[in-house]
Protein backbone atom coordinates (compact mmCIF):
# COMPACT_ATOMS: atom_id res chain seq x y z
CA UNK A 1 0.00 0.00 0.00
CA UNK A 2 1.47 3.31 -1.04
CA UNK A 3 2.44 5.42 2.24
CA UNK A 4 0.56 8.53 2.65
CA UNK A 5 1.62 9.43 6.51
CA UNK A 6 5.04 8.44 7.99
CA UNK A 7 6.15 9.10 11.67
CA UNK A 8 9.70 8.57 12.35
CA UNK A 9 10.81 8.56 16.18
CA UNK A 10 8.51 11.02 16.59
CA UNK A 11 8.22 12.65 20.28
CA UNK A 12 6.53 15.79 21.79
CA UNK A 13 7.44 17.24 25.06
CA UNK A 14 5.18 20.01 26.86
CA UNK A 15 7.15 22.65 28.75
CA UNK A 16 5.11 22.62 32.16
CA UNK A 17 5.99 24.45 35.47
CA UNK A 18 6.75 20.46 36.87
CA UNK A 19 9.15 20.09 34.07
CA UNK A 20 8.80 18.47 30.51
CA UNK A 21 5.47 16.05 30.04
CA UNK A 22 7.13 13.23 27.42
CA UNK A 23 3.12 13.22 25.64
CA UNK A 24 4.93 10.80 22.73
CA UNK A 25 8.15 9.70 22.81
CA UNK A 26 9.55 7.90 19.94
CA UNK A 27 6.44 6.86 17.73
CA UNK A 28 7.22 4.75 14.68
CA UNK A 29 3.99 4.19 12.49
CA UNK A 30 2.69 4.82 8.76
CA UNK A 31 -0.84 5.29 7.69
CA UNK A 32 -1.44 3.72 3.74
CA UNK A 33 -3.27 5.86 1.11
CA UNK A 34 -6.98 4.77 1.48
CA UNK A 35 -6.61 3.08 4.87
CA UNK A 36 -8.61 3.41 8.10
CA UNK A 37 -6.04 3.22 11.58
CA UNK A 38 -7.50 3.41 14.81
CA UNK A 39 -5.53 4.54 17.61
CA UNK A 40 -6.54 3.45 20.67
CA UNK A 41 -5.37 3.74 24.59
CA UNK A 42 -6.29 5.52 28.20
CA UNK A 43 -6.69 8.80 28.35
CA UNK A 44 -3.48 10.44 28.80
CA UNK A 45 -1.66 8.40 26.44
CA UNK A 46 -0.97 10.77 23.44
CA UNK A 47 -3.75 10.15 21.30
CA UNK A 48 -4.96 13.68 20.84
CA UNK A 49 -1.16 15.22 20.92
CA UNK A 50 -0.61 12.64 17.62
CA UNK A 51 -3.35 14.31 15.97
CA UNK A 52 -2.35 17.93 17.06
CA UNK A 53 0.92 16.86 15.98
CA UNK A 54 -0.47 16.14 12.23
CA UNK A 55 -1.80 19.02 12.40
CA UNK A 56 0.29 21.81 13.18
CA UNK A 57 -2.03 22.67 16.14
CA UNK A 58 0.32 22.07 19.00
CA UNK A 59 0.66 24.63 21.81
CA UNK A 60 3.69 26.96 21.37
CA UNK A 61 5.28 25.54 24.40
CA UNK A 62 5.69 22.37 23.13
CA UNK A 63 9.12 20.78 21.42
CA UNK A 64 8.11 18.15 18.64
CA UNK A 65 11.46 15.59 17.84
CA UNK A 66 11.41 13.23 14.87
CA UNK A 67 9.82 13.03 11.50
CA UNK A 68 6.32 13.16 10.40
CA UNK A 69 6.47 12.68 6.37
CA UNK A 70 3.44 14.07 4.58
CA UNK A 71 4.17 13.43 0.84
CA UNK A 72 7.47 15.32 0.45
CA UNK A 73 6.78 17.20 3.11
CA UNK A 74 8.21 16.59 6.87
CA UNK A 75 5.41 18.42 8.67
CA UNK A 76 7.70 19.07 12.15
CA UNK A 77 9.66 21.26 10.01
CA UNK A 78 7.16 23.38 8.24
CA UNK A 79 5.96 26.90 9.09
CA UNK A 80 2.21 28.15 10.21
CA UNK A 81 1.74 29.81 7.41
CA UNK A 82 2.40 26.67 4.77
CA UNK A 83 0.14 24.66 7.61
CA UNK A 84 -2.46 26.70 7.16
CA UNK A 85 -2.57 26.49 3.72
CA UNK A 86 -2.88 22.62 3.93
CA UNK A 87 -4.81 21.90 6.95
CA UNK A 88 -8.11 21.60 5.94
CA UNK A 89 -7.44 21.10 2.75
CA UNK A 90 -4.99 18.26 2.34
CA UNK A 91 -5.43 17.42 6.15
CA UNK A 92 -8.69 17.65 7.98
CA UNK A 93 -9.31 17.33 11.53
CA UNK A 94 -12.89 16.47 12.98
CA UNK A 95 -13.31 16.75 17.22
CA UNK A 96 -15.08 15.34 19.80
CA UNK A 97 -17.78 18.44 20.31
CA UNK A 98 -19.09 19.92 16.72
CA UNK A 99 -20.27 23.38 19.29
CA UNK A 100 -16.70 24.20 19.69
CA UNK A 101 -16.06 24.29 15.79
CA UNK A 102 -19.60 25.97 14.75
CA UNK A 103 -20.42 29.64 14.94
CA UNK A 104 -23.51 30.14 16.25
CA UNK A 105 -24.55 32.88 14.50
CA UNK A 106 -23.92 31.77 11.22
CA UNK A 107 -26.29 29.75 8.73
CA UNK A 108 -24.65 26.17 7.97
CA UNK A 109 -24.38 26.82 4.23
CA UNK A 110 -22.02 30.61 5.12
CA UNK A 111 -19.85 27.65 6.99
CA UNK A 112 -18.88 25.75 3.99
CA UNK A 113 -18.63 28.94 1.58
CA UNK A 114 -15.89 30.50 4.10
CA UNK A 115 -14.09 27.23 4.07
CA UNK A 116 -14.33 26.88 0.59
CA UNK A 117 -13.33 30.08 -0.32
CA UNK A 118 -10.67 30.10 2.05
CA UNK A 119 -9.09 27.69 -0.01
CA UNK A 120 -10.23 28.11 -3.42
CA UNK A 121 -11.17 31.07 -5.92
CA UNK A 122 -14.77 29.92 -6.59
CA UNK A 123 -18.23 31.58 -7.27
CA UNK A 124 -20.77 31.45 -4.60
CA UNK A 125 -23.13 29.21 -6.34
CA UNK A 126 -20.07 26.69 -7.30
CA UNK A 127 -19.19 26.64 -3.20
CA UNK A 128 -23.04 26.08 -1.90
CA UNK A 129 -23.68 23.38 -4.66
CA UNK A 130 -20.33 21.34 -3.20
CA UNK A 131 -22.03 22.39 0.16
CA UNK A 132 -25.14 20.61 -1.05
CA UNK A 133 -23.22 17.67 -2.01
CA UNK A 134 -20.76 17.37 0.76
CA UNK A 135 -24.14 17.75 3.24
CA UNK A 136 -26.08 15.14 1.59
CA UNK A 137 -23.03 12.47 1.57
CA UNK A 138 -23.31 12.71 5.24
CA UNK A 139 -27.17 12.79 4.69
CA UNK A 140 -28.23 16.25 5.73
CA UNK A 141 -31.06 17.48 3.99
CA UNK A 142 -30.69 19.36 1.62
CA UNK A 143 -33.54 21.64 2.80
CA UNK A 144 -31.63 22.63 6.20
CA UNK A 145 -28.89 24.50 4.70
CA UNK A 146 -30.26 27.94 5.98
CA UNK A 147 -30.93 26.85 9.33
CA UNK A 148 -28.60 28.12 12.30
CA UNK A 149 -26.41 25.53 14.40
CA UNK A 150 -28.50 25.43 17.32
CA UNK A 151 -31.61 23.82 15.17
CA UNK A 152 -29.48 20.78 14.93
CA UNK A 153 -29.29 17.66 17.06
CA UNK A 154 -25.74 16.48 18.60
CA UNK A 155 -25.63 14.19 15.51
CA UNK A 156 -26.53 15.96 13.01
CA UNK A 157 -23.92 18.35 14.03
CA UNK A 158 -21.52 16.18 13.93
CA UNK A 159 -23.15 15.30 10.69
CA UNK A 160 -22.44 18.83 9.84
CA UNK A 161 -18.88 18.97 11.12
CA UNK A 162 -17.61 16.09 9.09
CA UNK A 163 -19.54 17.37 5.67
CA UNK A 164 -16.80 20.55 6.16
CA UNK A 165 -14.33 18.48 6.67
CA UNK A 166 -14.88 16.81 3.93
CA UNK A 167 -15.60 19.55 1.41
CA UNK A 168 -12.32 20.07 0.38
CA UNK A 169 -11.46 16.26 -0.29
CA UNK A 170 -8.71 15.98 2.06
CA UNK A 171 -6.40 12.83 1.65
CA UNK A 172 -6.10 12.67 5.34
CA UNK A 173 -9.08 13.36 7.89
CA UNK A 174 -8.00 12.85 11.71
CA UNK A 175 -11.24 12.49 13.54
CA UNK A 176 -10.42 12.23 17.38
CA UNK A 177 -13.17 11.02 19.38
CA UNK A 178 -16.08 12.00 17.28
CA UNK A 179 -18.55 10.35 18.76
CA UNK A 180 -17.78 10.20 22.45
CA UNK A 181 -20.46 12.45 23.39
CA UNK A 182 -23.47 11.29 21.12
CA UNK A 183 -25.38 8.17 22.34
CA UNK A 184 -25.02 4.36 20.88
CA UNK A 185 -27.69 4.78 17.91
CA UNK A 186 -26.48 8.56 16.64
CA UNK A 187 -23.01 6.99 17.00
CA UNK A 188 -23.79 4.17 15.08
CA UNK A 189 -25.61 5.98 12.20
CA UNK A 190 -22.39 8.31 11.97
CA UNK A 191 -20.32 5.38 11.58
CA UNK A 192 -22.07 3.30 8.84
CA UNK A 193 -21.95 7.10 7.40
CA UNK A 194 -18.29 7.18 7.20
CA UNK A 195 -17.46 3.65 6.46
CA UNK A 196 -19.66 3.84 2.97
CA UNK A 197 -17.82 7.27 1.99
CA UNK A 198 -14.66 5.31 2.67
CA UNK A 199 -15.92 2.37 0.25
CA UNK A 200 -16.40 5.28 -2.27
CA UNK A 201 -13.27 7.56 -2.06
CA UNK A 202 -9.12 6.93 -1.32
CA UNK A 203 -9.29 9.20 1.48
CA UNK A 204 -6.82 8.05 4.63
CA UNK A 205 -8.50 8.49 7.91
CA UNK A 206 -6.82 8.10 11.25
CA UNK A 207 -10.01 7.36 13.92
CA UNK A 208 -8.96 8.04 17.55
CA UNK A 209 -11.60 6.21 20.06
CA UNK A 210 -11.95 4.84 23.75
CA UNK A 211 -14.06 2.42 22.38
CA UNK A 212 -12.52 -0.80 20.74
CA UNK A 213 -16.15 -1.96 18.96
CA UNK A 214 -16.12 0.75 16.77
CA UNK A 215 -12.27 0.40 15.79
CA UNK A 216 -13.46 -3.86 15.12
CA UNK A 217 -15.97 -2.41 13.06
CA UNK A 218 -14.67 0.48 11.21
CA UNK A 219 -10.57 0.12 10.93
CA UNK A 220 -8.16 -1.71 8.95
CA UNK A 221 -5.21 -1.64 11.54
CA UNK A 222 -5.02 -0.63 14.89
CA UNK A 223 -2.22 1.25 16.87
CA UNK A 224 -2.28 0.74 20.83
CA UNK A 225 -0.63 3.80 22.50
CA UNK A 226 0.55 3.59 26.31
CA UNK A 227 2.06 6.49 27.98
CA UNK A 228 3.10 8.01 24.67
CA UNK A 229 4.73 5.03 23.70
CA UNK A 230 3.35 2.34 21.07
CA UNK A 231 2.62 -0.58 22.43
CA UNK A 232 1.58 -2.60 19.75
CA UNK A 233 1.05 -2.09 16.15
CA UNK A 234 -1.56 -4.80 13.70
CA UNK A 235 -4.28 -5.40 11.78
CA UNK A 236 -7.97 -5.54 13.42
CA UNK A 237 -7.90 -9.10 12.88
CA UNK A 238 -4.54 -9.35 14.42
CA UNK A 239 -4.59 -7.34 17.34
CA UNK A 240 -8.40 -8.98 18.20
CA UNK A 241 -7.78 -12.14 17.82
CA UNK A 242 -3.75 -12.79 18.40
CA UNK A 243 -2.77 -9.42 20.52
CA UNK A 244 0.90 -9.46 21.97
CA UNK A 245 1.47 -7.01 24.29
CA UNK A 246 0.23 -7.52 28.05
CA UNK A 247 -1.48 -3.81 27.70
CA UNK A 248 -3.05 -4.76 24.68
CA UNK A 249 -4.45 -7.95 26.23
CA UNK A 250 -5.98 -6.18 29.51
CA UNK A 251 -7.26 -3.46 26.65
CA UNK A 252 -9.03 -6.22 25.35
CA UNK A 253 -9.86 -8.01 28.35
CA UNK A 254 -12.03 -4.61 29.90
CA UNK A 255 -14.03 -4.46 26.86
CA UNK A 256 -17.50 -5.61 28.32
CA UNK A 257 -19.49 -5.87 25.45
CA UNK A 258 -18.86 -4.47 22.11
CA UNK A 259 -21.38 -1.96 22.35
CA UNK A 260 -20.05 -0.62 25.53
CA UNK A 261 -19.28 3.46 25.59
CA UNK A 262 -16.15 3.21 27.82
CA UNK A 263 -13.46 1.20 28.65
CA UNK A 264 -13.89 -0.76 31.85
CA UNK A 265 -10.83 0.35 33.47
CA UNK A 266 -7.24 -1.54 33.87
CA UNK A 267 -5.61 -1.89 37.65
CA UNK A 268 -3.83 1.20 38.27
CA UNK A 269 -3.41 4.54 36.95
CA UNK A 270 -1.39 5.81 33.68
CA UNK A 271 2.22 6.87 34.97
CA UNK A 272 3.29 11.12 35.25
CA UNK A 273 4.72 11.57 32.08
CA UNK A 274 6.88 13.99 33.71
CA UNK A 275 8.75 11.61 35.28
CA UNK A 276 7.88 7.95 33.19
CA UNK A 277 8.80 5.11 35.23
CA UNK A 278 12.10 3.47 33.78
CA UNK A 279 12.92 0.46 31.55
CA UNK A 280 8.62 -0.34 30.12
CA UNK A 281 6.47 1.73 30.91
CA UNK A 282 3.97 -0.69 31.62
CA UNK A 283 6.08 -2.34 34.28
CA UNK A 284 4.18 -0.63 37.36
CA UNK A 285 0.77 -2.24 35.73
CA UNK A 286 2.11 -5.08 34.03
CA UNK A 287 0.71 -8.17 35.48
CA UNK A 288 3.79 -10.52 33.86
CA UNK A 289 6.31 -7.91 34.49
CA UNK A 290 10.22 -9.24 35.43
CA UNK A 291 12.70 -7.13 37.29
CA UNK A 292 14.42 -6.82 33.76
CA UNK A 293 11.48 -4.41 32.68
CA UNK A 294 11.94 -1.93 34.96
CA UNK A 295 15.76 -1.39 33.41
CA UNK A 296 15.71 -1.75 29.72
CA UNK A 297 13.43 -0.39 26.98
CA UNK A 298 11.31 -2.62 25.18
CA UNK A 299 12.55 -1.99 21.58
CA UNK A 300 9.36 -1.75 19.09
CA UNK A 301 9.87 -4.81 16.27
CA UNK A 302 7.70 -7.50 14.39
CA UNK A 303 6.92 -10.20 16.54
CA UNK A 304 4.70 -11.29 13.85
CA UNK A 305 4.97 -9.51 9.92
CA UNK A 306 2.78 -6.42 10.58
CA UNK A 307 2.88 -6.63 14.01
CA UNK A 308 5.25 -4.91 16.21
CA UNK A 309 5.20 -4.79 19.62
CA UNK A 310 6.92 -2.97 23.00
CA UNK A 311 7.36 -6.06 25.05
CA UNK A 312 10.81 -7.57 26.02
CA UNK A 313 8.60 -11.29 26.58
CA UNK A 314 6.48 -10.45 23.34
CA UNK A 315 7.73 -13.80 22.18
CA UNK A 316 6.09 -15.29 25.54
CA UNK A 317 2.87 -14.10 24.21
CA UNK A 318 2.39 -15.39 20.59
N1 LIG B 1 -0.87 21.64 26.43
C1 LIG B 1 -0.39 20.73 27.27
N2 LIG B 1 0.49 21.08 28.24
C2 LIG B 1 0.98 20.15 29.09
N3 LIG B 1 0.67 18.84 29.06
C3 LIG B 1 -0.20 18.43 28.11
C4 LIG B 1 -0.79 19.36 27.18
N4 LIG B 1 -1.62 18.66 26.37
C5 LIG B 1 -1.57 17.37 26.77
N5 LIG B 1 -0.70 17.24 27.82
C6 LIG B 1 -0.36 15.99 28.51
O1 LIG B 1 0.14 15.09 27.53
C7 LIG B 1 -0.30 13.77 27.79
C8 LIG B 1 -1.05 13.23 26.60
O2 LIG B 1 -2.28 13.96 26.48
P1 LIG B 1 -3.30 13.73 25.29
O3 LIG B 1 -2.54 13.65 24.00
O4 LIG B 1 -4.36 14.74 25.41
O5 LIG B 1 -3.88 12.27 25.64
P2 LIG B 1 -5.22 11.55 25.15
O6 LIG B 1 -5.77 12.27 23.99
O7 LIG B 1 -4.76 10.15 24.83
O8 LIG B 1 -6.14 11.54 26.32
C9 LIG B 1 -1.11 13.85 29.09
O9 LIG B 1 -0.25 13.55 30.16
C10 LIG B 1 -1.55 15.29 29.12
O10 LIG B 1 -1.74 15.71 30.45
S1 LIG C 1 8.29 -5.48 28.87
FE1 LIG C 1 7.78 -6.45 30.83
S2 LIG C 1 6.52 -4.92 31.87
FE2 LIG C 1 6.60 -4.34 29.73
S3 LIG C 1 4.79 -5.26 28.84
FE3 LIG C 1 6.45 -6.72 28.54
S4 LIG C 1 6.37 -8.08 30.33
FE4 LIG C 1 5.12 -6.30 30.83
MG1 LIG D 1 -7.66 13.11 23.66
Amino acid sequence: METLLKAEELSVHFSTKRGYVHALDGINLEIGRGETLGIVGETGSGKSTFAKAILGILPPKSRIEGRLQFHETDLTRIDTEYFRRIRGKDIALIFQDPMTRLNPLMRIEDHFVETIKAHESVSGSEARARAVAALTSMRVPESRIRNYPHEFSGGMRQRIMIALALVLKPSLLVADEPTTSLDVIVEAQILEILEDLKRISSMSLVLITHNLGIVAEVCDRVAVLYAGKLAELGSVEDIFARPIHPYTRLLLRSIISLDTKELRSIEGTPPDLVNPPSGCRFHPRCPYAQPVCAEQVPPFVEFRSGQPASCLFGKDFL
